[in-house]
């Protein structure tokens, strides 16, 4: 076989074609991609300057304050190869896996058996050891968050008021910059302090605190991970933060109290020094990851021994992607109301031909060695799992602390 690298390597540089999900900074955008489209969305995919992002070097051992954690902004111009280095590496291992060039022919079997109950014994076993989770808005629904696709529910489908052209068009750029106002509005409907961390959230505490969590990685901008007591070096924040605001004409950066008082004032927030737009440091649709993404995934994603992936649809890129990062063998459980992230029926087909790995959730593959979905609410899932683990009282405590700090506040 061709060395895989340098295949996956001539599909990235045009030589070959490319799948259309791996396309950054496609020019595909939400309005054509609609929302069911499994198309890299043309969120994320343009250029954000790294340097302008408030950022931390990454360290196991930092035990920071969570403010000052994010406080710094010491990322350098080189960070911008780093980023694309990290966006390569992501896309190699997305195409190899997609064309089967992965080279390795049977996998090894990690899983006493393919079921929850497989993953819970395997956990118990002691060689799980590196647990990450990846979530969605999925795990802050229940604590009245929306989500975004949900029929009915999802904020994409309940957006009419905005009058907006498309309804990604209130986290895309261009728009943005045309007319803020729909943004800042929902902003204020959505600030976060006004939500609970929900049995999801203390459930991935409970990971950390039994040190089995080697990361969190979330979609969320809600911050219910940290309000849930997980520490700032666990997450990685893959579309950004209310915490920090920058200007986009001179990058002038705000505090988080700052922009509050203006969304709350109903006020667009315009920059002192240039007049220019503030915007909080989320990640809207053509705008990049930050850095710290791109660097932790690199190093942590080998390390997995199970991916936990809750609450997300898995239709955004880069982040969906994520899921081909793990090793070959490596257990993947789904916790969600609908399965996601599966093969399409044809490539599942190809691939249960050629072999058990390949792209996407093999969970209807007769091949299947490793991928197992927990269909249903997240916290159902989450409570499920405490209790097959024999987690309860810890879970328990866990929930009491939480519920005493609020009445102490
Ligand atoms: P989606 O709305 O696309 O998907 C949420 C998933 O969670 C769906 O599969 C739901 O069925 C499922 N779900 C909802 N509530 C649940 C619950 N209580 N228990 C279990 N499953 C539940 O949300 P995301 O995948 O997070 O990006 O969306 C990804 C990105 O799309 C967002 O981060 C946002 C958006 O465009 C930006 O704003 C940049
Ligand atoms: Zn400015």
């Amino acid at each position: 076989m061709a060395d895989s690298k340098e295949v996956a390597s001539r599909v990235l540089t045009g030589e070959a074609e490319a799948p259309k999900e791996t396309c950054k900074g496609s020019t595909s955008t939400p309005a054509e991609g609609g929302t069911d489209s499994k198309e890299f969305e043309g969120a994320i995919g343009g250029m954000r300057d790294p340097s302008k992002i408030n950022e931390e070097e990454d360290s196991d051992e930092e035990e920071d304050d969570y403010e000052d954690d994010l406080d710094d902004d010491d990322i350098e111009d080189e960070d911008d190869g780093e980023d694309h280095e990290g966006f390569m590496s992501m896309l190699q291992n997305f195409i190899m896996s997609k064309l089967d060039l992965s080279g390795h022919g049977e996998v090894e079997k990690v899983l006493e058996e393919v079921s929850v109950e497989g993953v819970v014994k395997y956990i118990k076993s002691g060689q799980c050891k590196n647990i990450i989770t990846m979530a969605g808005a999925g795990i802050s629904t229940s604590a009245g968050i929306p989500d975004f696709r949900s029929p009915g529910t999802g904020l994409y489908n309940n957006l009419e008021k905005y009058n907006l052209p498309f309804p990604e068009a209130i986290f895309d750029i261009d728009f943005f910059k045309s007319n803020p106002k729909p943004f800042f509005v929902l902003a204020r409907d959505l600030y976060p302090g006004a939500f609970n961390p929900t049995p999801s959230h203390w459930f991935i505490r409970l990971l950390h605190e039994k040190g089995l969590l080697l990361r969190h990685y979330t979609q969320n901008i809600d911050t219910l991970e940290h309000v849930a007591g997980l520490p700032a070096e666990k997450v990685v924040e893959a579309h950004g933060t209310f915490r920090t605001s920058h200007c986009i004409a001179c990058h002038k950066e705000y505090s988080q109290e700052w922009m509050k008082e203006e969304i709350f004032k109903d006020n667009i927030p315009s920059c002192t020094e240039c007049s220019g737009l503030v915007k909080p440091d989320i990640v809207f649709f053509r705008e990049n990851l930050p850095t710290r993404f791109f660097h932790l995934m690199q190093s942590d994603f080998p390390k997995c021994d199970l991916l936990l992936i809750m609450g997300t649809s898995l239709t955004v890129q880069p982040f969906a992607m994520l899921i081909n990062n793990v090793p070959s063998s490596c257990p993947r459980l789904l916790i969600n109301r609908e399965k996601a992230g599966t093969v399409d029926p044809m490539m599942a087909m190809l691939q249960g031909m050629l072999s058990s790995s390949g792209s996407g959730l093999a969970l209807d593959s007769p091949r299947n060695t490793r991928d197992v979905a927990l269909l249903g609410d997240c916290d159902d899932g989450c409570v499920k799992l405490v209790d097959m683990l024999d987690w309860k009282e810890d879970f328990e405590k866990l929930l009491t602390s939480s519920k005493k700090d609020d009445k102490a506040e």
